[in-house]
Parts: structure tokens; C-alpha cells; sequence
């Protein structure tokens, strides 16, 4: 069985990723399709070592025929794109933020909620969380399920690449005119982003939080448990590739620190990289091009009952959006829910 794969925002930061991805992986494609903008159609981009797709122009793509769809070009041109894509036939999973807290579409993280998958066909689309609640959801799912988390604390330390490549272009752009003593106004971030860190990403809510501090707290509810509380602050700092996250959990139920270690251990998709002396934990950078979620510095929180505290890494072009999608679209293949188009 082989599938023809369409990949939407193709020459993005998170589509390039997704190609590499599908490639390593060997996802059983007979066909893969790069799909962009006008700008950049007829432009090449690399599908594993050897292979060079040509860039198709979304607006003129017909999705009839094609299997799946990996759709990563912003919100709004999913909000046309993908309904367009889901009503030829095609499933789309997509990884902005257009359908995530829509009732009929499911969020899906697959160590964490894979049945919610099964109910993809009321819209053939299927979201992808927010880069920042995958890796938190998955390190805090094993401890979900043996202590029952009450309330999460998160600030996070997301990297430039979260704003895509024109966020990382804007980085080392800012950076250079620096070491010259010059100025480069900032336009993808509020702020200068070079030697510094800014506390918002995405828009301001009425009350006072960012949009994404909103999605972690809404979009960790709706795939981990409605019944937990979240309260996240998020901020970009100068890194290239690769979140952090400092994450502070009060339990239900007792916890100590070696027994959330074991059941971190025997997680999917997690590494426990935890040793207390220097340098015995994960930084963002290490983390670029890895698939785990890595987590370090679990201690005690002596200011609540059963509290800890964590440091919680992943790369955000893989576990927080490509690879997530392409798991998902691994346990479309493996549980024969694309079987009536393919091949
Ligand atoms: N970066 C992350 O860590 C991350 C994680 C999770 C989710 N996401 C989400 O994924 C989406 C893309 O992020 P990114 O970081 O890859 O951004 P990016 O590097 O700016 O890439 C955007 C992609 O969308 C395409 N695009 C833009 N306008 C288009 C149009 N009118 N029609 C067709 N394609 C169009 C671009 O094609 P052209 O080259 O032709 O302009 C490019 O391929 C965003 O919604 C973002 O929130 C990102």
C-alpha cells in the first residue's frame, strides 16, 4: 500500500522539515507533491538526498486523488486550503492554528491521544498542536496517568524558528548589525530579538495573556484533560531551533522525584536526562534535529503538597510539528484508515 502525499508550505521552516521527515521515516509514499504559494512556484526543494521537487502553486492545486495532506502555510490560507483539500478526498493534517479548538477536528499528539484520530472523518482534517503544548503534553501524560496532575505553571523559551524562517533570517540578520554597532528595526518580532528576550508571542487576549499562552492552555485541556488547570508565559528567546520549557506541576496524588522518573523512562517519546552536576541537562541546542522530548532538572516543589518542577526541551521544527504530523499520519497508514484511496 503507498499513498500520494501533498505538502503544503513546502518552503517553509516546518515543510522543509516535514519532507526530511516523511523521507527518513520511509513513509510509504508512491508520490510526494511540494505545494506553496505563486511566489515560489516552479522553485525546487530537496525531498531526502537525491530527490528535488518542484514546487507546485497551492491556489491552482487539485487535491483530488491525493491521499494526504500536510498542510503548514499559516492560518489563514489553511482556513481556505484545507476544507478545499478535505472535501476532494484528501485528509489533511494541519499544523497551524486555524482548527485546533474546533470541536469536530481532532488535536492529536500520538503518544499522548491517538483514538482521538479515529474521529477525523466529520471534516477530514486533523490538527497539529502548538508547538510549545506538544512536547509539554507528552513529558506530562506518564505523569498524568500515575498522579493526576491538578494545576501546571509553564514559562517558556521558545526559539526564533517558531516565527519561521523569516523569524531565524531576522535573528542572525539582528545579530550581525549588532557586532557592527548598527541598527536593524525589527519586523517579524516586537522587539530587537538579537542579545535579548521578548515576552510575547503571537497577539495580546483581552485579559492580558498572549495567544499563545491562551493555546497552551486551552489546547493542553482539550488533548490531556479539561480538569486541569494551566497557566503559561511565553517568550521567544535568541535560539535558532529548539524550545524550552520551565514547567512547575501540582499533583493529586503523592510523587517523588525517582518515581517520576521511572514513569518519565518508560515513556514514549521522552528521554530523561537528569544528572545534578554541571552541564547534566539538556539545552535547546542539543536538542535540534532529535525526536525526543527531553526532560531534565525533575526536583521537588516544597511550596504545595505534591509538587515538582522540570525542564522540558524538544526540538519545535520536529516533535513540535513535523514529526508529530507525520506520526499521525504513520497511524493513519497503520491503522488502514487511508486504505480506501491508496494503491
Ligand atoms: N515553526 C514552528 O515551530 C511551528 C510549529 C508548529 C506549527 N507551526 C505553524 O506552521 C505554519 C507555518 O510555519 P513555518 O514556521 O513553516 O512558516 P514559514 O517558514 O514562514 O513558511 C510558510 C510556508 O507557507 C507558505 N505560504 C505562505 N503563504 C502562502 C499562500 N498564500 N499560499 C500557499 N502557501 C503559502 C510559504 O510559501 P512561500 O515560500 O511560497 O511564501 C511557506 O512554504 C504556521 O501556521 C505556524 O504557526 C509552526
Amino acid at each position: 500500500m503507498s499513498f500520494r502525499v501533498a505538502v503544503v508550505g513546502a518552503t517553509g521552516a516546518v515543510g522543509r522539515e516535514i519532507l526530511k521527515t516523511l523521507h527518513e521515516r520511509h513513509f510509504p509514499a508512491r508520490e510526494v507533491a511540494a505545494v506553496a504559494s505563486g511566489r515560489s512556484a516552479g522553485a525546487q526543494v530537496s525531498y531526502g538526498e537525491e530527490k528535488i521537487l518542484t514546487v507546485k502553486n497551492l491556489d491552482k492545486f487539485d487535491f483530488s486523488g491525493w491521499d494526504i495532506a500536510l498542510f503548514s502555510p499559516g492560518a489563514s490560507i489553511s482556513a481556505v486550503h484545507a476544507p478545499r483539500a478535505a472535501a476532494a478526498g484528501c485528509v489533511v493534517i494541519d499544523n497551524t492554528s486555524q482548527f485546533r479548538m474546533d470541536a469536530d477536528v481532532p488535536l492529536v499528539v500520538p503518544e499522548v491521544n491517538p483514538e482521538a484520530i479515529k474521529s477525523f472523518h466529520k471534516r477530514n482534517i486533523i490538527a497539529n498542536p502548538n508547538c510549545s503544548t506538544i512536547q509539554m503534553v507528552v513529558a506530562l501524560k506518564p505523569l498524568h496517568d500515575k498522579f493526576k496532575i491538578k494545576r501546571i505553571v509553564v514559562a517558556t523559551y521558545q526559539s526564533v524558528s517558531g516565527a519561521g524562517k523569516e523569524g531565524m533570517d531576522e535573528l542572525l540578520a539582528n545579530t550581525k548589525v549588532q557586532y557592527v554597532h548598527d541598527k536593524n528595526p525589527p519586523q517579524v518580532f516586537q522587539k530587537d530579538i538579537a542579545f535579548n528576550v521578548i515576552p510575547q508571542i503571537d497577539v495580546f487576549m483581552d485579559d492580558g495573556s498572549t495567544k499563545e499562552e491562551w493555546k497552551m492552555v486551552v489546547e493542553t485541556k482539550k488533548i490531556l484533560d479539561r480538569k486541569i488547570e494551566v497557566f503559561a508565559t511565553c517568550v521567544r528567546v535568541p535560539v535558532f531551533i529548539g524550545h524550552s520549557e520551565a514547567v512547575t506541576v501540582e499533583f493529586e496524588n503523592p510523587v517523588t522525584v525517582n518515581e517520576a522518573r521511572a514513569a518519565l523512562r518508560a515513556a514514549p517519546g521522552v528521554t530523561v536526562h537528569d544528572i545534578r552536576e554541571d552541564g547534566g541537562y539538556i539545552t535547546p541546542a542539543e536538542s535540534q534535529g532529535e525526536d525526543a522530548v527531553y526532560v531534565s532538572r525533575i526536583r521537588k516543589d516544597p511550596t504545595v503538597p505534591h509538587g515538582l518542577a522540570m525542564w522540558i526541551v524538544s526540538d519545535n521544527l520536529r516533535k513540535g510539528a513535523a514529526l508529530n504530523a507525520v506520526q499521525i499520519a504513520e497511524f493513519l497508514v497503520a491503522q488502514n484508515l487511508l486504505a480506501k484511496q491508496a494503491a
